[in-house]
């Protein structure tokens, strides 16, 4: 049995940040996983849509990071329907964006997650934004879920491959694209075997949980008894999906295909925003134990030897990073998933896990 596992140190590709003192609060979970940084999520209040508004968000990130720490966002643009190419291009020549996000949003401008009602309602509308990402091999980070109210929120992924992702695939073959979140076996498989430069992001929430956990909630209270009943803590875009779904995915990613990598989409909201019975806001918090979490699922798929590659290594390059020369260590030492991180409650928080991030 392995005990010990060095891999190099981590890099999230897809986290969720805020502003303020959220910002302050939940910066230093991902720091302490021994990140050498991350794809910051721009879905804030004001996106980060323009160059100028991308780069006073970097500086507010940099603002709380300590001294010595070396620890670099790699920042997105998100993608409206106002963006133009040239915009794009600037940023990224200026060294601001080092990808594009797409949310997309109905003709209402009612998106499918937590903000992105800026989010694109007219995705060919943007070809001519595709164009110069191919040609400068800028990649696309997509969240594909379908949008409207009419689609059964347990297909939104498969529909938008076949709808949006396959097409796009079609004309702009040499765009690098990256599925974020990805929870569809269908869609697992189709990336698995693509001859795209198509990759997928996979977050620790979906390879541990099916979409059970939403509706039973799994919550022993401070009188030491378990409750059932739904569980706003196990809410998130995309919803957890069926166990094949989940077994699926989990397959692909620790048998060490390299188009996996580890995206957290940690993101966390407040207790108050997650327990309102009507209008829960979707987004899960890992960012504390993210890299224990991977570890326990790789370990228990006997798949450790991979665990590196999927946590650090596999496709940053598209980021315009490198694999880091540190190395961390992980221990099979019991740790306890904190409850909470300020206001904001943690997946599976008290959870004793059976590995420790030294
Ligand atoms: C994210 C958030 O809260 O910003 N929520 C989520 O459920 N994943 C947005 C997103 O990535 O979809
Ligand atoms: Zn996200």
């Amino acid at each position: 049995m392995q005990n010990v596992i060095k891999v190099p140190l981590f890099f999230d590709r897809h986290l969720h940040l805020r502003e303020g003192d959220m910002l302050k609060t939940v910066l230093p979970c991902t720091i302490n996983q021994h990140a050498t940084g991350a794809v910051i999520m721009g879905n804030l209040k004001e996106p980060t849509s323009s160059v100028e508004r991308t780069i006073a968000y970097w500086d507010e990130i940099m603002s709380h990071i300590p001294p010595g720490v070396d620890f670099k966002p790699t920042m997105a643009a998100y993608l409206t329907d106002q963006t133009t190419p040239e915009e794009i291009v600037r940023g990224v020549k200026e060294g601001v964006w080092q990808a594009v996000k797409l949310y997309m949003a109905d003709q209402n401008g009612q998106g499918g997650t937590t903000g992105s009602a800026h989010g694109v309602k007219n995705l060919r509308g943007r070809n001519k934004v595709f164009e110069a990402m191919q040609k400068y091999h800028i990649p696309l980070l997509g969240h594909f879920e379908a949008v409207e109210k009419e689609v059964d929120e347990f297909d939104r992924e498969i529909v938008s491959l076949n709808r949006d992702l396959i097409p796009l695939l079609r004309d702009f073959p040499e765009l690098p694209i990256v599925f974020e979140h990805l929870t569809d076996g269908r869609v697992a498989d189709f990336i698995a075997q693509s001859s795209h430069e198509l990759y997928a992001t996979v977050t620790a929430h979906h390879l541990i949980m099916n979409r059970n956990w939403m509706f039973n909630g799994g919550v022993w209270n401070e009188d030491g008894k378990y409750h059932g009943g739904m569980n706003p803590g196990h809410y998130c875009k995309p919803v957890p999906k069926r166990e094949e779904h989940r077994l699926r995915v989990r397959k692909h990613v620790t048998s060490g295909n390299r188009r996996f990598g580890a995206g957290t989409d940690s993101a966390p909201h407040d207790e108050t925003a997650k327990s309102h019975c009507y209008g829960c806001a979707a987004g899960i918090f890992t960012a504390p134990k993210a890299v224990e979490l991977y570890t326990t699922v790789f370990d228990e798929d006997n798949a450790l030897e991979h665990l590196g590659a999927f946590l650090s290594e596999n496709f940053v390059n598209l980021y315009g990073r490198t694999i880091s020369s540190k190395m961390m260590t992980l221990r099979r030492i019991p740790s306890t998933i904190p409850q909470k991180v300020g206001n904001v409650q943690v997946f599976m928080g008290g959870t004793e896990l059976p590995w420790t991030l030294e």
